[in-house]
């Protein structure tokens, strides 16, 4: 029997990924390697953002954090215990958001809520609290065709953190906004961060957007993915993303970082050309 740290252990870290492996079959019956060797290590209340060229693996990786998916070989644990299954310390947000189209703003957010139970008075005026958060006071009876793609996203952090999670996993949730809007948004879910001392997870191929939010940033290979590199972001906070890309350190921690990636997009460019 393997000795675990203990989940109530306040060191015990949120997430660990050991020495994991992923493979897949392809349709022509051949296995293929999509992460190798993966080690990373999520404090309590750290925001972590892995970077790494389209299709080199970070969807697979966040992917076996859900629960939803097992490791080849290795081992995932959330709080020194060994995943298993949908956990509800942990909440999501995804590059498509989650929002019933036939349902009210409000009545989306509280879904959660009143799935887990929660009084409908107390999970609506609770909803109302976390739509003021995110600056949706007076559009709560709109339905989402009715919201431009930002205030979508609000209306989507605002299900998210209603939950309290205490991992957040966020696959490229922002990528589908033009770059004034996501900038805001990274904004909104710094501040929303701070508030909750959940831990993060947030997976992106937009370097800039990684070192604007991240305490720490993994790089990834291009495929199989695996740690290439990590990287302290030792930028102060709070910080302001809508201001940071002009601060001298970020620009000077953008070079080193890009030039570590670079040589990883070049490979999955190269890669993907070939597949073509
Ligand atoms: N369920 C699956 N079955 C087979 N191959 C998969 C599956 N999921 C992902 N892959 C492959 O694994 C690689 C990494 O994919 P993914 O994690 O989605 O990349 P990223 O998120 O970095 O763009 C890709 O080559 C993809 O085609
Ligand atoms: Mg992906």
């Amino acid at each position: 029997m393997k000795i675990m740290s203990a989940p109530h252990d306040p060191m015990t870290p949120a997430v660990e990924m050991i020495n994991v492996s992923r493979r897949f079959v392809t349709p022509d019956g051949k296995s293929m390697t999509a992460i190798r060797n993966f080690n990373m290590t999520i404090g309590r209340g750290e925001f972590v953002a892995i970077v790494g060229p389209t299709g080199c693996g970070k969807s697979t990786t966040l992917n076996l954090v859900t629960g939803l998916a097992k490791p080849s070989s290795g081992e995932v644990r959330l709080f020194g215990q060994p995943i298993n299954g949908i956990d509800p310390r942990i909440g999501f947000a995804f590059q498509t958001d989650a929002l019933f189209p036939w349902r009210s703003v409000i009545d989306n957010v509280v879904a959660g809520p009143l799935f887990r139970g929660k009084p409908k008075a107390e999970a609506y005026e609770r909803a109302r609290e976390w739509l003021a958060r995110v600056n949706l006071t007076g559009h709560e009876s709109k339905f989402p065709h009715q919201l431009s793609g930002g205030m979508r996203k609000r209306v989507a952090l605002a299900q998210t953190f209603i939950n309290e999670p205490q991992v957040l996993l966020m696959d490229e949730p922002f990528s589908a906004l033009d770059v004034q809007t996501r900038v805001l948004m990274h904004d909104e879910l710094l501040k929303l961060w701070s508030e909750a001392k959940a831990s993060v997870l947030f997976v992106t191929h937009d370097l800039e957007e990684a070192i604007a939010l991240a305490d720490r940033v993994y790089v990834l290979t291009a495929g199989p993915a695996t740690v290439k590199s990590v990287y302290e972001i030792d930028i102060p906070r709070p910080r302001v993303a809508s201001e940071i890309r002009f601060d001298q350190r970020f620009v000077d921690i953008s070079h080193t970082i890009w030039n570590d990636l670079r040589e990883e997009v070049m490979a999955g460019a190269a890669r993907t050309e070939v597949a073509a």
